[in-house]
């Protein structure tokens, strides 16, 4: 499919996973997204696909050229959803350069043991393909430390890798004509679930792209939709939900064996919304943890409620904490509450948990045995009062990000 003249569309829609990166699901599929650009004297590819769809790949290629006549190979992300096609590709097109950050091309020979021509290139440098050049980004942490942006000025198209992604598949429609609700939220899961820790690199992407010295008249990322109509709604975005501005609202989130925790979690909610403030409330067993940490990423208060479990906490909710651990969301307030039988005290490891978050804990830890009694019911809805007030306090005057600490991760 032609995006513009000698650029087009060669990638696949992966409609088989069930789960990306074997942990986000994709209900909806994703696309991998790669390009090929013909230049009068150089034809190259930008990106490949997982190699579980090199033979769909190949046939796309093939409709255009002869692969064997590729020239250049452009690697802007080594993850194998886009990189893993490429011993594949190179056997066929074995006189094609592999071109990447320096980084990159050590990561690609870590995963190809294949021998390669490679051209290592840095901030600025530039290949020309004869009446088209190709000029490079160095964008590193979006979200590995090898990535960098393409940028086809003569033609206004960057060639953005994962930044600007999204999930779901795209089918034939790989246009932004029709931005809806659901691209929306297909961009922010990905946000979230993929690149949201390396807002500190994002933000010094867009700052670097916005110097672009020619305009970037369609952005192409390797997910997702390709922006022509509107490249600026997705830039926005991304500015946005790298902001560090809080959302007025407040998440909850537990696990309930039997319901009574469920109690003490609606209790909160109640709390919540009698201050007319939002409120997302969430099963830790039964919800998707994308769409909960996409909730959560602009939450400035957040409930968290687990039952006792074999003398730890429940499970499910665990795994969201380390969740919130891996994808640094730090600097909210959280309120605890919960339910035991017998031994409440492995209900204190919650606290515990929100410190190593880089969070506080607020308000007094509510706990019910068996069955939620009155109080326990008003102790919550005054949690939920609580949280919501810091809600509207943090929203105001707080950011949610946290300095940056990644080594790899310059701001
Ligand atoms: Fe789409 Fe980071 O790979």
């Amino acid at each position: 499919m032609e995006i513009s003249p000698d650029v087009h569309w060669v990638g696949v829609n992966d409609t088989e996973s069930k789960f990306f990166e074997s942990l986000w699901s994709i209900p909806k599929g994703v696309s991998l997204n790669s390009y090929l650009v013909l230049g009068e004297k150089k034809k190259t590819l930008i990106d490949t696909v997982n190699d579980n769809y090199f033979d769909e790949y190949i046939e796309n290629l093939k409709r255009l050229i002869d692969p064997e006549d590729i020239d250049y190979i452009v690697i802007n992300h080594v993850e194998p959803d886009h990189a893993g096609s490429l011993s594949k590709i190179l056997s066929i097109a074995s006189k094609a350069s592999v071109i990447s950050s320096k980084m990159g091309i050590d990561f690609v020979k870590y995963y190809h043991q294949v021998p390669f021509n490679d051209i290592s290139v840095d901030d600025g440098d530039k290949v020309d393909l004869g009446g088209k050049t190709l000029k490079f980004i160095m964008t590193p942490c979006i979200h590995w430390p090898e990535t960098m942006c393409t940028f086809l000025g003569d033609d206004g198209i960057l060639f953005s890798g994962d930044l600007f992604g999204a999930f779901d598949s795209i089918g034939d429609e790989i246009f932004d004509d029709k931005i809806g609700k659901d691209s929306i939220y297909s961009a922010k899961r990905y946000f979230t679930s993929i690149l949201s820790p390396y807002y500190g690199s994002i933000n010094s992407a867009l700052k670097k792209l916005g110097d672009l010295q020619k305009p970037c008249r369609v952005i192409a990322p390797s997910h997702g939709l390709i922006y022509r109509n509107d490249p600026s709604f997705i830039t926005k975005l991304y500015a946005d939900l790298c902001s560090g501005k809080f959302e007025e609202k407040v998440v909850i989130l537990y696990g309930s064996m039997y319901g009574n925790t469920k109690v003490l979690a609606e209790a909160v909610s109640d709390g919540v919304k009698d201050k007319c403030v939002k409120v997302a409330l969430f099963n830790a067993t039964y919800d998707d943890p994308s769409e909960i940490l996409t909730e959560l990423w602009k939450a400035p208060a957040i409930a968290v409620g687990s039952p006792v479990y074999d003398c730890y906490i429940f499970p499910p909710i665990t795994n969201l904490l380390e969740l919130i651990k891996v994808k640094r969301i730090r600097q909210r307030v959280f309120g605890l509450f919960g339910d035991y039988t017998w031994g409440g005290g492995p209900l204190y490891q919650l606290q515990n948990k929100i410190k190593e978050l880089g969070s506080e804990v607020i308000g007094s830890f509510v706990k019910s045995q068996g069955s939620p009694t009155a109080n326990n019911i008003e102790s919550a809805i005054e949690l939920g009062n609580l949280l919501a007030e810091k809600a509207i306090k943090n929203t105001k005057e707080s950011s949610a990000l946290a300095p940056v600490q990644d080594p790899f991760c310059p701001t």
